[in-house]
């Protein structure tokens, strides 16, 4: 047994909540800092009701990210403050990239808030929390901890050694972002472009397929720009780190999330074609289909280019379904503008894809330029959302009478049924056993819903898998 999981046993049990806004790399992060803890007695539960610690891990990407934290700061306070007139402390943290970009602000407008730390410094949580809470002996609101650097060493260099993992995971690759595109905090709160080592990744890989993960989402604000040192004292791309990931037994399927155009390299699409793990879906944000505002945003790519992409990608994996992002009401964008974002959405179909209205960042170029009127982007907002949508159930209605593998993660909402995810990316309900959780299994899709699919389970021997490459483009382009 290791050392951690001794301590584990000896120390005295608190209850940890955490709370995780935004995106995938947050709920990587959160996962971290439950596992940092633990060796501290820390057990994390699902309600802060009653917790003797609560984190909250913010996001900063879009709209009043900051004044949602504060509103939950407050109802925070009341539970810290019951707690206390019961004889109980109650620490309170704030992580994440709010944390980075507002840190001295959260700390002057809520006073209650014991520490304050960046996505970089989570790994010092210990020591913080030990400090915290020595000073919560002490007095009444305890020390008060900020920590927004970029230090040297890397919380990747402070995770356990041993793990129980979900059948799904995600896996933190890369991170930071040096595109700088102008609507865009990430390159400010998470810093720049960093790829970790690529032994180091094939080291946790293991580490989670032992503990039971049969899928790993690599994630980077910017994964397809990975570049991290290789074991052969090379530098390694994404399509190289894939394919050594496929050689680890049990792991049965690898994605990841989110690319930029520009970094799909021609290893990285003939890794599509070529390694059967990798799945066949692709996140691949485009933003807008109008040069000039791609232009405008520092895209650096214009629609030639992200359509030639696609056709190379589909050359690859004829089957793969593609996923995207857009923005729209970026200032400076027309009427035409945003006519040519719906005309490329018909001309790429995509199997689902988000869409936000334009929200001015502080401190990015764009919050600077004259805004839209609001009325202008919800118009346009709802207009490429009702495409966006047809396509997406065009997407899972196609997939009806196809035999697709299911990983199946849990139990469903009604009793018996189980969900797991399709190759493409598709929830998918069915009945089945308890016993089927954590395997793959083959489902007979009987019926596209309009964010999921439901089937049967088919027994080995029936099934053929079908695929549903061009199916979109025929159907629903306008
Ligand atoms: N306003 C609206 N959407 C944004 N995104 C990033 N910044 C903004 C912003 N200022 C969207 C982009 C990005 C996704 C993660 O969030 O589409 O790809
Ligand atoms: Fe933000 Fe992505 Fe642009 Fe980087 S590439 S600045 S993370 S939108």
């Amino acid at each position: 047994m290791t050392a951690p999981s001794t301590r584990r046993e000896t120390a005295t049990k608190k209850s940890l909540f955490i709370k995780t806004y935004g995106c995938q790399m947050n709920v990587y992060d959160s996962d971290r800092m439950a596992e940092l803890l633990a060796p501290s007695g820390y057990e994390t539960v699902a309600t802060a009701d009653g917790a003797d610690m609560i984190i909250l891990n913010t996001c900063h990407i879009r709209e009043k990210a900051t004044e949602k934290v504060f509103s939950e700061l407050g109802r925070m306070r009341v539970l810290k403050d019951e707690a206390l007139d019961n004889g109980r402390h109650v620490l309170i943290a704030v992580a994440g990239c709010v944390a980075q970009a507002e840190g001295q602000e959260i700390l002057d407008r809520a006073p209650y808030v014991d520490m304050v730390f960046g996505p970089q410094t989570y790994h010092r949580l210990p020591e913080m929390v030990a400090k915290a809470s020595n000073g919560e002996r002490s007095k009444r609101r305890g020390a008060r901890l900020i920590d927004t650097d970029f230090p040297v060493e890397s919380k990747f260099d402070h995770l356990p050694q041993e793990t129980t993992a979900a059948t799904s995971v995600f896996l933190t690759i890369q991170e930071g972002c040096d595109k700088f595109c102008s609507f865009c905090v990430v390159p400010y709160t998470r810093g720049a472009e960093v790829s970790r080592p690529a032994t180091a990744i094939l080291d946790e890989a293991l580490r989670l397929v032992r503990g039971g993960a049969m899928e790993i989402t690599l994630l980077g604000q910017n994964v397809n720009a990975y570049h991290g040192d290789g074991p052969d004292g090379r530098e390694w791309s994404l399509g190289r780190l894939i394919r050594a990931l496929a050689e680890i037994d049990g792991l049965e399927r690898i994605r990841y999330t989110t690319s930029h155009p520009r970094d799909m390299d021609d290893d990285l699409i003939a890794a599509h074609g070529e390694v059967p793990q990798l799945m066949p879906f692709l996140h691949l944000p485009v933003q807008s289909g109008s040069d000039r505002i791609l232009e405008a945003m520092n895209r650096k790519h214009d629609v030639a280019t992200y359509l030639k992409l696609i056709d190379r990608l589909r050359a690859a994996r004829p089957d793969l379904a593609l996923s995207s992002d857009f923005i729209v009401g970026h200032p400076g964008e027309s009427d035409a503008d945003f006519a040519e974002t719906l005309n490329l959405v018909s001309r790429v179909g995509f199997a689902q894809a988000y869409s936000f209205k334009y929200s001015p960042r502080p401190g990015t170029p764009a919050a600077a330029h004259e805004q839209l009127p609001e009325a202008v982007r919800s118009e346009r907002l709802q207009s490429l959302q009702q495409l966006l949508g047809a396509q997406q159930r065009a997407f899972n209605v196609a997939s009806i009478g196809q035999t697709q593998e299911v990983l199946v993660e849990r139990a469903g909402q009604r009793p018996g049924q189980l969900l797991g995810r399709g190759p493409y990316m598709q929830s998918v309900h069915f009945e089945g056993p308890d016993r089927l959780f954590g395997t793959i299994a083959k489902v007979h899709i009987t019926e596209g819903l309009g964010n999921s699919l439901a089937g049967r389970i088919i027994t080995a021997e029936d099934a053929s898998s079908t695929t549903q490459a061009s199916y979109i483009r025929e159907e629903v382009t306008r």
